[in-house]
């Protein structure tokens, strides 16, 4: 679909869906104590639960009904009335539709008939569960609560204690939410004193209490704003320092996106402000975050809060530019935000992040604070958020089944949320790992064999091809003087990083092309200048790379560390990503013998990466943009050691590893937190589907048995029907033979445990088979799978990269500390 037409397109919905205000199936208004029917401000009629109508929901009890007799100095005509209970009484509310709902009650106390209802002591049950225990109010307070309701009917119950004698309420508001309002799929974090961990429980199970809800940025909304007549309140009296912040507005309505945040998650006027990083017009002085405490109650180590975050980027003129950090009581609960990648490729689409936050007993706020990352351009550093809602847990509802959901887009949409919520939950699991991996495991063979080690990544000198591969020394920058280039050279190279040569950028930073002094054309990869995050990954890449070579991995020509800087010089492939041969360009399509000559030079490389050297090498982010293309198509392995490994998996790894991996990430992966080359077989089977069908690995805009390629193309192989999906470039030209064995292959990658997986061997194999059944020939270069040959960086001719490969080198086996698999296979 045209571009114009697709903005169109939703411009136009957008109108549609907002002409159609959100309408609750369940849906009860109850002004208490009245006799009449009343319209508040916002519009909505509260029954009187005096008359005949209402009465029906008071089902039990002795109460009776009070008028305030001063009617005139209320803020609400709900306040007028109220209903006074003597012994413990309720109201009950048949429910259609089984789900969350809200529950709200207003107290406005008041003297009459004798009755100072700021005497009232009473705990509140709904359905059993205790929301309210022994409650007084003193001035007029309106109680919101979410909770799962799973009954024919909700029962809410005022019990008077013994030392009032009298319960009490104004209003009651019982309605429900929309079905994805609370997405279950994958998990949340959860933000402790200790760290990070996944929360454990669905969070629509909860019943959870409004503890705040701001409009970051903003004015107050009233119930009148707001699609579940709700209130937000401005952020300013929670910011713990004023001038770090400034206010952003827009005036154009949110690009609301399927899959992202809806109106009924927060309305327009939410995303339509923020507050960002205050920096001084030229001032480049960004280190600072901005910080905000709420209040929330102390009452022992066990309070639990879920916290709701709400982003929608009107800051940025572009996208990928703005990249933040997210930290909660000190913790960092989210680190290098990307919104532009979390919200569907838009500017201005909301977009919201759950955490569940465990605190302290002395703490008695919820701070939160938001800072800039080191992914973003110097120049333009940010860090924004449009709204909090902070809701207090108060217990779960045990599940008797599971809801149903009642119609197509709503499914679509809860998927999709679940989308997020799943790669937080990897987010969550990947932290995990970087605490459980210091840990041995139990149950494994050898006591260091959890498919971790801990040498450090720096290991031997790699100036002795002959010397003791074993020494730990850590050579620091001086280890490989034969790769280092002169900033000079690579300022010339890159003509001092014009910005016409850019040719990509990464979670590391920008990539340039270049050209070398003696003509070889490179890429040029420069990390952020004067950031020292990633230098353990950047040593990983060196070490790794320079002593690897392959023709099917990319080759290291160079680093420079030199002046703050961290440069990594790369062969330059001229054809760029798979990626972008498949979809998304206007490159002619691949034929099907290039698609299986590339698949089958990826697969060498990899196979020669789990067994080129002694232990073996993952490469632990496998994908069709870490796959490169040179002039003449041949397929190299890129991106290694960078954003993956070093000594500490620290947390620039978990979130820019989670960000480019999923839809390719081996569900036994995140689920043991246990990592195999097998993890590598899977990503590479989901490569091979795409590579078949020319999809994303997830594509939020499809149907929801679409988004996921890995389960939809599954379904279609499993049913033995995988021509029907075939890249129609490609239809009418793949011998069925050829197909089936491709299809086959791909099937066992995919498979849901690792032992199930073939090697990367085997399928090197098979795709190799699933080209002669193509051509009738045997692939090119299949003399180089066999014993593969492991160098030292020393001897290198800068491009020389063909020429070395077979020299073996066994003293490099213990350099790649983590990226090595201790079983060796
Ligand atoms: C009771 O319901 C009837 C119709 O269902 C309506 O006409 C009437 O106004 C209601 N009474 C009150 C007090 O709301
Ligand atoms: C309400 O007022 C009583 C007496 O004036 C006081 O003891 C109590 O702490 C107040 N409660 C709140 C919640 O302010
Ligand atoms: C959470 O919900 C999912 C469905 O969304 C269900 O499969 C799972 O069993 C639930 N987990 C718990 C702990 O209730
Ligand atoms: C919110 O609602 C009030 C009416 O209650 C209206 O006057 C006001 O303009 C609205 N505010 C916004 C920001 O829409
Ligand atoms: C900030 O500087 C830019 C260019 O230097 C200028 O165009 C802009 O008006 C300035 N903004 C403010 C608020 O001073
Ligand atoms: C932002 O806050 C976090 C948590 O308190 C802290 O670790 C970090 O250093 C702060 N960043 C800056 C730039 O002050």
């Amino acid at each position: 679909m045209d571009a114009k037409f697709l903005k169109f397109f939703i411009l136009i919905s957008s109108i549609f869906f907002s002409s159609f205000a959100f309408t609750p199936q369940d849906n009860y208004l109850i002004n208490c104590g009245s006799s009449t029917s009343t319209v508040v401000v916002d519009k909505r009629d509260f029954l009187g639960d005096s008359s005949n109508n209402a009465s029906d929901y008071l089902s039990k009890g002795k109460s009776i009904s009070l008028a305030n007799p001063n009617p005139v100095s209320v803020s609400s005509v709900l306040y007028t009335t109220a209903r006074l209970f003597t012994s413990a009484s309720s109201y009950t509310f048949k429910i259609k539709n089984t789900g969350t709902h809200l529950v709200r009650l207003h107290f406005s106390p008041f003297v009459s008939n004798n009755y100072d209802l700021k005497n009232g002591d009473f705990t509140v049950m709904a359905n059993g569960f205790s929301i309210l225990s022994r409650f007084v109010a003193n001035f007029t307070v309106v109680k919101e609560f979410f909770m799962m309701v799973e009954k024919v009917e909700l029962e809410i119950m005022f019990t008077p204690s013994s030392d009032s004698n009298f319960a009490y309420v104004n209003a009651i508001e019982v309605f429900s939410v929309p079905q994805d309002f609370f997405v279950d799929a994958g998990g949340v974090a959860l933000i402790s004193p200790d760290g990070i961990q996944e929360f454990r429980q669905n969070i629509s199970t909860l019943i959870l209490e409004t503890v705040h809800r701001i409009n970051v940025g903003g004015s107050k909304l009233t119930p009148f704003n707001d699609s579940l007549w709700r209130t937000w309140i401005p952020d300013e009296d929670f910011l713990v320092l004023k001038s770090a912040a400034k206010v952003a507005r827009t005036f154009d309505p949110p690009n609301y996106q399927p899959g992202g945040a809806t109106r009924e998650n927060a309305p327009d006027n939410v995303y339509m402000t923020a507050q960002q990083m205050n920096v001084a017009n030229g001032s480049l002085n960004f280190l600072f975050n901005i910080t905000w405490d709420f209040p929330v109650s102390r009452e022992g180590d066990d309070t639990m809060h879920f916290v709701r975050l709400h982003f929608c980027d009107i800051v940025s003129v572009a996208l990928n530019t703005l990249y933040f950090n997210i930290y909660i009581n000190g913790i960092i609960a989210y680190k290098d935000v990307d919104l532009s990648a979390l919200a569907f490729h838009e500017l201005a689409s909301p977009y919201y992040i759950d955490f569940v936050v465990k605190n302290t007993k002395d703490s008695g706020f919820e701070r939160i604070s938001i800072g800039p990352s080191d992914l973003s351009n110097t120049l333009r550093k940010n860090a924004i958020l449009n709204g909090v809602e902070i809701m207090k847990v108060l217990d779960s509802v045990p599940l008797k089944r599971r809801p149903k959901k009642n119609s197509v887009w709503i499914l679509v949409g809860s998927v999709l949320c679940g989308f997020f919520a799943l790669s937080l939950a990897i987010l969550t699991s990947l932290a995990i790992l970087k605490c459980c991996k210091r840990k041995s495991k139990p149950k494994t063979k050898r006591p260091d064999s959890g498919g971790w080690t801990f040498l450090r990544v720096y290991g031997s000198s790699s100036r002795d091809t002959g010397s003791d591969g074993n020494a730990l020394a850590s050579p620091g920058p001086y280890g490989y003087y034969d790769l280092k280039i002169p900033f000079t050279d690579i300022k010339l190279a890159t003509k001092d990083f014009d910005k016409n040569l850019i040719v990509g950028s990464g979670g590391f930073g920008m990539v340039y092309k270049g050209v070398l002094k003696d003509n070889i054309l490179v890429a040029v990869k420069r990390g952020m200048p004067g950031s020292r995050q990633g230098l353990p990954e950047f040593h990983t890449e060196i070490t790794v790379l320079s002593k690897i070579r392959h023709h099917h991995l990319v080759s290291l020509v160079g680093y420079c560390e030199e002046q703050s800087e961290m440069i990594l010089v790369y062969e330059y492939m001229e054809k760029g990503t798979l990626r972008n041969h498949l979809y998304g360009s206007d490159l002619p399509p691949l034929s099907w013998n290039q698609r299986l000559e590339i698949c089958i030079g990826a697969a060498r490389g990899l196979h020669y990466l789990h067994t080129g050297s002694a232990q073996g090498i993952i490469h632990r982010d496998i994908k069709s943009t870490n796959i490169l293309l040179d002039e003449t198509y041949v397929a190299k392995v890129a991106d290694f050691g960078l954003s993956k490994s070093g000594p500490c998996l620290n947390e620039t790894h978990v979130s820019t590893g989670v960000k480019g991996s999923f839809g390719y990430l081996d569900p036994e992966y995140y689920r043991r937190q246990q990592l195999t080359d097998k993890s590598d077989v899977y990503s590479f089977g989901v490569v091979l589907f795409e590579v078949l069908c020319a999809r994303p690995a997830i594509d939020p805009l499809l149907t929801r048995d679409q988004v996921n390629l890995a389960e939809w193309a599954m379904e279609w192989q499993k049913k033995g029907m995988i021509e029907q999906i075939v890249d129609p470039q490609l239809v009418g030209s793949i011998k069925p033979n050829s197909l089936k064995k491709f299809g086959e292959t791909a099937e066992k990658c995919l498979a849901d445990y690792g032992v199930d997986r073939p090697t990367m061997g085997d399928v090197l194999w098979n795709l190799e088979h699933a080209y002669q059944l193509q051509t009738n020939e045997r692939p090119r270069e299949r003399d180089d799978t066999g014993a593969p040959g492991v160098v030292t960086g020393v001897n290198l001719s800068r491009i020389g990269v063909d020429s070395v490969e077979g020299i073996s080198d066994i003293s490099t086996s213990r350099v790649f500390s983590q990226l090595i698999t201790n079983e060796g296979r």
